[in-house]
C-alpha cells in the first residue's frame, strides 16, 4: 500500500521529489505552504496533489487528523537558527509553526509512523531542537540526527544541513521539561556509501576543508547546461560587478569538484551566496575572466542540488523568483538517501 505523506512547508517540492528519487511508493496526500510563487511551481511538478495555501498553524486538529499520514517531511523556516540571523530559536514567531507540528504529534490520535526534518546547521544547538527531542521521547518515537553534505555523496556542492529521522516504534516515555540532550550526530548514513569526513580534535567536522578536493567528487562539467539559455535568458554577471566584487567571488571552473552552497540571495549577494563559473582558462590567471565568467543557471543550480531533469519552472517564474526558490528548497539526493535508511533500514 502506497506511504501517505503529509510534506509540510513543501515549497518547489524538494521532499516529494526525494521520495521518488528513492523509489518510494506513496501519496502525498497534503503539501503545506504559504508562498504563493512557490505553490504555482510545486503544483505544475505534481498537478494532483492538494495544496493548503494557509499557514499551518492555523489548521484545526481535526484537519490534520483526518490525513491519516504515515510520514510527515518538515523543512521549516531557517531564519530562527541561521548566523545571519538573530539565532532567537523558538522565540522568532517563524518558528511558531514547527513548534504547534511539534506539539500536535502528542495530542494526534493518528500519529505518523515515520518522520523527516530538515534545518540549518545551528538548528542542533537551539531550544527548538530541545523542544522537539522531548516530545519525540513523550510520543514514542525513536530517532537519530545527522549533519550531512552533499559533497559526501561525490556531488560538487556544499550543503551543510542538519536532519532528524524519527521512526515510531519505542514505548512513549515520560519526558520531563528541563531534560537536556547530547551532541549526537551522525556524519554518514549506514550503508550509503559516504565519504567520511575527517573530524579534528574535539571531533568537529569541516566538510568544506575535508572533502572540498577529494578526487572522487565528480568535476562540475557534468551539472552545467550543454546548450546556454538564449542571450536574454542569460544570468550574466556585469562588469561593474566583477570589477567591485571580484575578491569575494567564488570562481570555480567546470573542471573544479565543489561549488559553495546556493543562497536564496545568488546573483543579489556577491559574498557567500554560491559560486560563479569561469568557463574557461585558469582561476586568477586568466586576463579574460570578465569575458569568460558567469553565474550558473537556475537550471544547473538544481542539477546540483539533485533534482531530477523532469522538474521545472512554469513560464513566467522569473529568474529572481528561480534562484531565491532553488536556494530555500534542499538536497534532493541527501534527502532520498535519508528517506530510503529511514524506511527500509532504520
Ligand atoms: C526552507 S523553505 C522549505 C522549502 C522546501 N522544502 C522546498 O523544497 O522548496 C520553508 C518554506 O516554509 C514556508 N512557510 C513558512 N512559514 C509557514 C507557515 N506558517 N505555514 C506554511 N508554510 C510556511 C515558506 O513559504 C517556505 O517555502
Amino acid at each position: 500500500m502506497a506511504l501517505r505523506v503529509a510534506e509540510f512547508y513543501s515549497g518547489i517540492g524538494g521532499m516529494h521529489f526525494a521520495l521518488q528519487t528513492a523509489g518510494v511508493a506513496c501519496q502525498v496526500v497534503r503539501a503545506f505552504d504559504i508562498n504563493t510563487v512557490a505553490n504555482e511551481v510545486y503544483r505544475h511538478n505534481f498537478g494532483g496533489v492538494a495544496v493548503m495555501q494557509r499557514s499551518i498553524e492555523s489548521m484545526p486538529m481535526s484537519m490534520y487528523e483526518a490525513l491519516r499520514a504515515d510520514l510527515w517531511t518538515m523543512s521549516p523556516p531557517c531564519q530562527p537558527y541561521t548566523r545571519q540571523g538573530l539565532q532567537r530559536g523558538s522565540e522568532d514567531e517563524r518558528a511558531k509553526s514547527f513548534l504547534f507540528l511539534v506539539d500536535l504529534l502528542q495530542r494526534l490520535q493518528s500519529k505518523p509512523t515515520y518522520l523527516l526534518v530538515e534545518n540549518v546547521a545551528g538548528f542542533e544547538r537551539s531550544d527548538t531542537r530541545t523542544v522537539l527531542l522531548r516530545q519525540l521521547v513523550r510520543s514514542g518515537y525513536r530517532f537519530e540526527e545527522f549533519l550531512l553534505n552533499p559533497l559526501q555523496l561525490c556531488i560538487p556542492n556544499s550543503r551543510t544541513r542538519y536532519y532528524l529521522l524519527a521512526k515510531r516504534d519505542a514505548a512513549p516515555q515520560e519526558c520531563p521539561d528541563d531534560r537536556q540532550f547530547p551532541a549526537d550526530f551522525r556524519h554518514t548514513v549506514p550503508g550509503a556509501g559516504m565519504i567520511e569526513p575527517p573530524a579534528d580534535d574535539a571531533g568537529r567536522v569541516d566538510f568544506e576543508r575535508g572533502i572540498w578536493h577529494h578526487d572522487e567528487v565528480r568535476q562540475v562539467k557534468h551539472y552545467l547546461e550543454e546548450q546556454p539559455p538564449a542571450p536574454a535568458g542569460w544570468p550574466r554577471l556585469p562588469q561593474k560587478i566583477l570589477d567591485r566584487h571580484s575578491y569575494v567571488h567564488d570562481v570555480v571552473t567546470p573542471e573544479d569538484r565543489r561549488t559553495c552552497c546556493f543562497t536564496k540571495s545568488y546573483t543579489h549577494y556577491a559574498e557567500g551566496t554560491g559560486s560563479v563559473l569561469q568557463t574557461h582558462g585558469t582561476v586568477g590567471v586568466d586576463p579574460m575572466v570578465r569575458e569568460n565568467t558567469r553565474y550558473f543557471t537556475p537550471r544547473e543550480v538544481a542539477n546540483l542540488m539533485g533534482f531530477p531533469a523532469a522538474f521545472s519552472f512554469p513560464g513566467g517564474t522569473s529568474t529572481k523568483q528561480q534562484y531565491r526558490l532553488l536556494g530555500n528548497s534542499l538536497s534532493v539526493s541527501v534527502v532520498a538517501v535519508l528517506v530510503d535508511y529511514l524506511l527500509h533500514r532504520m
